[in-house]
């Protein structure tokens, strides 16, 4: 079965003490998650460690960085690379969030770069995706989509992307409160799925866990996983509430 994945990204927000309040009411809601079931916390750099030892290796519950440098390493003043989030042990990584495509002037190009390098250290990608607005009104997402696929996964081989995790984000539903609806999800991420199942054949494509993210919230999670292309979400400011997130990651299937 394919993974089913709750990805809190809790973005820029929370102080240390915040933060760690936010997950000891998580993890007090004692959600007990199947062997196919993941939580994933993407905090900020500083709070890594701190979320890791929060943890503790409850089984089924991780952490991501949330950003990684497309460098391997050097005079990058205030970058962070792949190899020092391996060496504290950080399993996941968030690539190409549409903030960092927007305010960072992340291309497809670049982030291709960031995969390679978190690979080459043992570290899941969760590759971000998804249209502005203006490209859903003009109806083109497919090809949109597709375009970000193709530039930032295709060059790596059926094996390797087999072990990423996608997350489409339609930037108009993300921090807007405007959710896709259940139909447009998994409308896209059967189309998602299809392009990768053409790229790599379907058995790999049945493997990759493809995410939905934008105002995922405790009464809309259970509707959108229980499409069947939809393996979970990806969640800005509803994970950011204990009782909100613990909700959600209960919706998991
Ligand atoms: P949102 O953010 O849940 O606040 O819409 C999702 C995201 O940006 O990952």
């Amino acid at each position: 079965m394919r993974k089913k994945i709750a990805a809190a990204n809790w973005k820029m927000n929370c102080t240390l003490q915040q933060g760690e309040q936010l997950l000891d009411g998580i993890l007090g809601a004692n959600i007990e998650l199947k062997a196919h079931q993941q939580a994933i916390f993407a905090v900020p750099f500083p709070y890594l460690t701190m979320a890791t030892a929060k943890l503790n290796g409850r089984k089924g519950y991780s952490i991501a960085a949330q950003n990684v440098y497309n460098k391997k390493s050097g005079a990058y003043t205030g970058e962070v690379s792949a190899e020092m989030l391996q060496s504290i042990q950080v399993p996941y990584c968030l690539v190409g969030h549409s903030e960092r495509r927007e305010y960072f002037s992340e291309s497809n190009q670049m982030l291709a770069e960031k995969i390679d390098l978190l690979l080459a250290n043992g570290i899941t990608p969760i590759f971000c995706c998804g249209e502005p607005l203006s490209i859903r009104e003009a109806g083109t997402q497919n090809s949109f989509v597709a375009k970000q696929l193709e530039e930032s996964l295709f060059h790596l081989s059926a094996e390797v992307v087999a072990t990423i995790v996608i997350a489409y984000e339609p930037i108009w539903a993300i921090g807007t409160g405007k959710t896709a609806t259940a139909d447009q999800a998994q409308e896209i991420h059967a189309y998602l799925r299809s392009v990768l199942a053409g790229k790599y054949g379907q058995a790999v494509a049945d493997q990759i866990p493809v995410l939905y993210g934008g105002s995922v919230k405790g009464s809309n999670a259970k509707e959108l996983f229980s499409c069947p292309d939809v393996d979970g979400g990806l969640v800005g400011g509803a994970s950011l509430n204990a009782e909100e997130f613990a909700t959600i990651i209960s919706s998991l299937p």
